[in-house]
């Protein structure tokens, strides 16, 4: 190439109008979002560089639980003014279990309207369906070449669903937690807010990426979780041994948050409890201990204010309270979800920008892989 003469001003003139394409562009992207992840070309650019990074994603198999609520969902929406959030439904994961087509459809639509329902902002976090952003099945599969039988094996999620679906023991149920994994790796996040019962998924996660790094060098950020003081692991009603989950066949063993007020109350009436009569946490009390931390969840009042509100009173006063602010703490949630289904166009530009976004900050980090692993770039 020459280096005199007009070279160096066609060179100068060149920068200059990529220089001003590249603002405008990052300009229109920056009003257009609001606060949140800014994608350009590829890169994710935040509003003040040093906020960590979040992930997290729940399987769109029904309604959510007052469990998946309490102990996920609300904490990811309080997230977003302090991190850079990525929240996702793990559709992937939900067909581990047979699905019926036309149900899982609708079920992934109703479930993307109720994280907005839940406070999941599009302008301040990137929202995606799992499905619609190829690598993460794609680093889904690499990882599980770095995650051990014996690891697998001795998850308690894959030793509890094969027993629930004994004629369905397939490969995708065993090898999940790669999958996970691979969702919570690929955005290179730093946090991930989690119930109890996916601890041990992230304890493997992060097992995974060290492997992974020693072999080939600093390539994954390894995850911390981040699981709630009081919530993280609400019981079933009708059992409080067992914890609430959406798959339960007794509907009034769990609270979908789109129950109706008096379903809700009516089911906390019902609650499993004991044969004594005090309202105190205590060893013993599965099924008040469960009720007093729903109910301290969602009216924000400690164990002993708690203790003290109900001395005297019986359980039966103490359950109708529980019911009665729980319906209440769900009102507004229904009532936006509502409206949100009413608006189908809105709930597609979302998931569709969702997963645009999804795209471009995952493709990052698969590169990056496919380059260490020795793939043809
Ligand atoms: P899932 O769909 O079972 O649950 C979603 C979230 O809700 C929490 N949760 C509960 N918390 C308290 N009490 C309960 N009874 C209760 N039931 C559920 C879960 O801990 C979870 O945080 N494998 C995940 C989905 C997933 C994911 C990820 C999560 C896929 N990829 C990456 C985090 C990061 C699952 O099945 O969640």
């Amino acid at each position: 190439m020459p280096d005199g003469g007009l070279w160096p001003v066609i060179r100068k003139a060149y920068m200059s109008v990529c220089v001003y394409l590249g603002g405008v562009q990052k300009s229109r992207l920056l009003s257009r979002r609001g606060k949140g992840f800014f994608i350009l070309k590829g890169e994710a650019i935040m509003e003040g560089e040093k906020k960590k990074v979040i992930l997290s994603g729940i399987q769109p198999t029904g309604v959510f639980t007052l469990g998946n609520y309490i102990g996920a969902v609300k904490n990811w929406a309080a997230m977003q003014e302090e991190f850079r959030c990525a929240y996702m439904l793990a559709d992937l994961h939900a067909i581990t279990v047979r699905q019926e087509p036309k149900v899982l459809r609708e079920q992934i639509l109703t479930c993307y309207a109720l994280l907005l329902a839940c406070g999941l902002d599009p302008e301040k976090s990137v929202i995606f369906i799992q499905s619609q952003v190829p690598a993460h099945a794609e680093l889904g599969w690499m990882l599980a070449c770095y995650t051990q039988f014996g690891e697998l094996s001795r998850m308690t999620q894959f030793k509890d669903k094969s027993q629930q679906h004994a004629d369905n023991i397939n490969a995708g149920l065993f090898t999940y937690p790669s999958l996970m994994a691979a969702d919570i790796l690929l955005y290179q996040a730093d946090l991930v807010p989690i119930g109890e019962d996916q601890r041990q998924h992230l304890e493997l996660t992060r097992d995974v990426a060290s492997r992974f790094n020693g072999i080939y060098g600093n390539v994954f950020k390894i995850p911390e979780g981040y699981i709630a003081k009081t919530g993280a692991r609400v019981k079933s009603l009708a059992d409080p041994t067992k914890k609430m989950s959406k798959s339960d066949e007794n509907p009034n063993a769990y609270v979908s948050i789109l129950d109706k007020p008096e379903t809700i109350i009516k089911k906390f009436k019902r609650a499993v409890t004991d044969s004594e009569t005090e309202v105190c946490f205590r060893e013993g009390k599965d099924g008040i201990n469960n009720l007093m931390s729903i109910y301290s969840a969602v009216t924000g009042r400690t164990l002993d204010e708690i203790t003290a509100e109900f001395a005297g009173r019986g359980y039966g006063d103490f359950k109708a309270a529980v019911g009665e602010a729980v319906a209440e703490y769900l009102r507004p949630v229904q009532e936006k979800f509502a409206r949100l289904m009413a608006d189908k166009g809105y709930l597609e530009s979302c998931y569709r920008q969702g997963a645009e976004q999804a795209q471009r900050i995952s493709s990052r980090t698969l590169e990056k892989v496919k380059k260490k692993i020795g793939f043809v770039q």
